[in-house]
């Protein structure tokens, strides 16, 4: 613990986590407990990975254990809507929670998955009055399209089942929903792919040919951090963003809402820095995991000696 560390986590070690199932190799630990070094703050992460039927029992017992913030990953986020005693209004418009905070005695869910997709894609590119096309309709694509909307982007959504694209931009005031072969059809300058396709696999949502030129792109798949989504875009030409940077900002996000509680709150400028450290540590523990991937599936020659 650093000397000028916020008096408020001085006190004693801030207890934060993630609740998921199945765990999996999630790189959340890695970069909160990175960041929290970086900001000289006294705080562990711990995985909670959690059967939906144990969520309200382990929610609970965090409560009473004293849990500071605790990040909501899949399958949880729509189910912890009801579980929190606060919805922050966006959360509550988006429809889930990947956040919860203590504030006093309260539990807060809020949502930062929309501003670390908005923020990435700014990165890159001005939204307002750009053609967007969101592919997905589940969680992911509700914060993404919340935040192009409310940038002011022509958002369109395509989803396998077109049903649900509709009920979201109807919901949320997108501009049209269809079905994924909708793509060539629409030209769009932006494109935020949020299905599962591609996740440990190398395969698309969407045919390179339906990709127009100088397009921007984001895949907020982040495992592989080279998805064929990207590389097709890349081999026409386009703008690509994986989705490391979605996960680094809205994890930064997540760091915000806490700390500016704390007294003194961290300096805006740390955070800066914190964007920096983050990113390495999901670089640093992807290389763990292939390392320890690849160890697994090595003969284990020499293991009894
Ligand atoms: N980078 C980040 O920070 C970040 C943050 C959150 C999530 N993510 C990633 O985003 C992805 C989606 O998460 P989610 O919570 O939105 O999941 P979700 O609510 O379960 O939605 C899954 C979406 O994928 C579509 N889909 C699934 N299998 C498909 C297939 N074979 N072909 C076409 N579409 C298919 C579903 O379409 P149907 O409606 O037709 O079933 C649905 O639109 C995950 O890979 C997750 O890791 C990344």
């Amino acid at each position: 613990m650093s000397s000028d560390a916020p008096s408020t986590a001085a006190a004693h070690t801030a207890h934060c986590g993630i609740v998921l199932h199945p765990a999996g190799h999630t790189r959340s630990p890695a970069m909160h407990r990175a960041a929290y070094a970086a900001l000289g703050l006294d705080a562990d992460y711990t995985v909670y990975d959690v059967p939906p039927e144990r969520l309200a029992a382990t929610l609970d017992d965090l409560r009473t254990r004293g849990i500071v913030q605790l990040a909501v990953s899949i399958p949880h986020k729509r189910a912890m809507l009801e579980l929190v005693d606060e919805v922050e209004p966006v959360a509550r418009e988006i429809g889930a929670i990947n956040t919860v905070t203590r504030v006093g005695d309260r539990l807060v869910g809020a949502n930062t998955d929309w501003l670390g997709a908005l923020r990435a894609l700014e990165r890159e590119t001005r939204l307002e009055g750009r053609r967007a096309v969101v592919l997905g309709a589940g969680g992911t694509a509700r914060a993404v399209v919340y935040g192009l909307v409310r940038r002011g982007a022509e958002t369109h959504v395509l989803n396998r089942t077109p049903e649900r694209a509709e009920r979201l931009a109807q919901d949320l005031g997108a501009r049209s929903a269809a079905g994924l072969e909708a793509l060539a059809g629409l030209r769009p300058e932006i494109l935020v792919q949020t299905t599962s396709v591609g996740l440990e696999e190398d395969r698309s949502p969407v045919p390179a040919e339906a990709l127009p030129e100088g397009l921007v792109v984001l895949d907020a798949v982040y495992a592989p951090e080279r998805t064929r989504l990207i590389a097709d875009a890349e081999a026409r030409g386009a703008t690509t963003i994986g989705g490391k940077w979605m996960l680094v900002h809205q994890a930064v996000e997540q760091l915000r809402i806490w700390t500016r509680r704390l007294d003194p709150p961290p300096d805006e400028d740390a955070f800066e820095a914190v964007e920096t450290v983050m990113a390495r540590a999901f670089d640093e523990a992807g290389r763990d995991v292939a390392h320890r991937r690849h160890a697994a599936h090595r003969p284990r020659e020499g293991a009894d000696r």
